[in-house]
């Protein structure tokens, strides 16, 4: 059975029990306290709060996800960063004994997976919540002996919030047995046991507590099930593979490693899976928009792609190969993702720009570190030197790769933490507000330079919203500086711009300008603002309320602003002040980004 009938099964059965489908969301988390989607759950929060589902109150899904806290763990057989997650869900519908039976239901007869292979964990209690007893004996009901049914804590049986506060609830997991034989541990060789006899294969998980921000817990007045399992995992137990690597969504990419090394699957199949996985990951995390960078989804992708980069080196892959297995993971993926098609040439570019760039920097920096290993370890020191000036990301797979210890790691991945404070903030001084304030107290500009400066700062926002509108949304601000001369604006997109595009901006931007828009100014709470609409950067730095900008005709009914941001201001009161906008200047400035000085005549 392929991914593409398991999928298709899943959800068939969900639909038979009156589940309505809802689209993956996108990879990156509404939710400004996680980066990214790591549970089908996520865009769902709010129907086990109490608000009314749209949906109805059964649903089923399909979600992408990316999981950072697993980039360590791949190479084995069954971690992933990039996976899609099967769920159905219900919102204050079916409880417990319901979801169980749909559980055991699809996988003994759509994907004929026995009883006999699988083994149940449940809730034992904890604190102030108590044991799960029902699940046990609906288990137990349903043919599964109580000697394969345990009892786990917190740590393993209870699952959410994601972010900062949510639902969540205690869990019964269902675990595939893949090996019958008990490692050394024996009788005590059961599931979570960690020897790789078990694979955790569904997690259900019932929502029947709200945790809040600061951490307590209280009963939700509806309760929820929430439920995922890893397509991947499924796949390896159906296709009866030893690995996620080996099935069917794997193999076309292990294939073409295959051809392009001397080195086998066999005897290096930890360089190949983290090939395979973080290529996949790189490229839905380009068909986001994400761009290579130093903070945060920027600086995941970025740090996915150069490991892949650094394990095709060690194959000895020539030039261009994650350019040829990005393409083929848009191949697998896009009559499923139809993003990925539309998407396709920024993510080939976004793959060879990283190439090109970190191939050069990588040799010199291996060489370095090949150099520092002689003597036996890595201080934190010397790695945080090779990053700044190789970007060469020493972790402990580079260490052991090389049998040499990592001294001082702690003190290693604090630098590197602070370097992203560093280069976040760096960016955040540009963002016009701040940057003009104490631009006035030094310099002492004249009132009519910090005029001009202000009406450079609006019309900043309609050129970056004209931007969003010829471009596409991928266009964010990536950096931005105003003079009393002119404004230059950084900002993502991964091709030069052609004469026609420009046109069109300057033109929009000008339309705009004529149309005497309203600029208001309004303080909000961060939540509200982005729910509202307002673009922002490098979400997690904004403080709980902010300023918001919108630009737009205040006479018209329907609230329809044209730009709306987070900033500091300030800015014109009126876009008739501006005067006619002209962009001079289109260049690059690094990859993936573009560099634009424009003008108010
Ligand atoms: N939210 C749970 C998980 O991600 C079940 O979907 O494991």
């Amino acid at each position: 059975m392929d991914s593409y009938t398991i999928r298709k099964k899943f959800l068939d059965f969900f639909i038979k029990h009156r589940h309505t489908i809802v689209p993956s969301s996108s990879l990156l988390s509404e939710d400004s306290t996680v980066l990214f989607t790591t549970a089908g759950m996520q865009q769902f929060k709010d129907y086990y709060l109490g608000k009314i589902s749209p949906y109805g109150k059964r649903v089923v899904s399909v979600q992408k996800c990316f999981r950072t806290s697993d980039i360590e763990d791949v190479g084995d057989e069954q971690h992933l960063t990039f996976l899609e997650m099967l769920g159905n869900f219900s919102f204050n519908d079916y409880f417990k004994e319901r979801a169980i039976e749909f559980a055991r239901e699809l996988l003994n007869s759509e994907f004929q997976i026995p009883n006999s292979k699988l083994w149940i964990t449940v809730f034992k209690g904890e604190k102030e919540i108590s044991e799960d007893k029902e699940s046990r004996e609906i288990w137990q009901r349903l043919g599964i002996p109580k000697e394969k049914i345990y009892g786990f804590g917190k740590e393993e049986n209870f699952w959410g919030p994601t972010g900062d506060e949510g639902p969540c609830g205690p869990t019964t997991e269902i675990h595939y047995e893949l090996r019958d034989k008990p490692c050394e541990k024996g009788k005590n060789c059961i599931p979570n046991c960690g020897c790789g006899r078990f694979i955790e294969l569904w997690n259900i998980v019932f929502n029947e507590y709200y945790h809040d921000r600061k951490n307590n817990l209280t009963l939700l007045k509806k309760k929820g099930v929430d439920t995922g399992m890893g397509l991947e995992r499924l796949a390896m137990v159906i296709q009866k593979k030893p690995s996620i690597f080996e099935t069917d969504l794997f193999t076309p990419l292990i294939k073409e490693i295959e051809k392009n090394t001397s080195k086998s699957y066999d005897q290096n199949k930890r360089a190949y899976r983290i090939i395979a996985d973080h290529i996949n990951g790189s490229v839905f995390l380009a068909g986001e928009g994400v761009l290579p960078s130093n903070v945060a989804e920027g600086y995941v992708l970025r740090r996915v792609l150069r490991k892949a980069i650094r394990f095709g080196k060690s194959l000895n892959l020539p030039k261009h190969s994650l350019v040829s297995l990005a393409k083929i993971v848009i191949e697998l993926y896009q009559d499923i993702y139809p993003e990925l098609q539309s998407k396709q040439t920024d993510i080939l570019t976004i793959v060879q720009n990283e190439e090109e760039k970190f191939g050069k920097a990588l040799e010199k920096g291996m060489k370095e570190f090949k150099k520092l290993s002689e003597k036996g370890y890595i201080t934190g020191e010397e790695a945080f030197r090779l990053y700044e000036t190789h970007s060469v990301l020493v972790d402990e797979e580079l260490t052991e790769e090389y049998g040499i210890e990592f001294r001082n790691k702690e003190g290693f991945e604090q630098a590197i933490k602070k370097h992203q404070e560093i280069s976040r903030a760096g960016v955040e001084k540009k963002f016009g507000g701040v940057g003009i304030s104490k631009y006035e107290v030094r310099i002492k500009k004249s009132e009519e330079e910090i005029k001009k400066i202000t009406k450079l700062h609006t019309a900043t926002h309609l050129f970056h919203q004209a931007l969003r509108e010829v471009l596409g949304k991928h266009v964010k601000q990536m950096g931005s500086n105003i003079t009393e001369e002119r404004l230059r604006f950084d900002f993502s997109h991964p091709q030069k711009m052609t004469l026609e595009e420009i046109k069109k901006v300057e033109d929009l931007v000008n339309q705009k300008i004529k149309e005497d828009l309203t600029v208001e100014k309004k303080e909000m709470k961060y939540d509200e603002a982005i729910k509202s609409g307002a673009l922002a950067f490098f979400k997690e730095k904004y403080p709980e309320v902010v300023t918001v900008y919108s630009i737009g005709d205040p006479s018209n009914p329907s609230d329809k602003y044209f730009s709306r941001e987070i900033c500091g201001g300030p800015h014109a009161e009126e876009t008739s002040e501006l005067g006619n906008f002209k962009i001079n200047k289109e260049e690059s400035c690094g990859a993936g980004v573009r560099r634009i000085k424009a003008i108010l005549e």
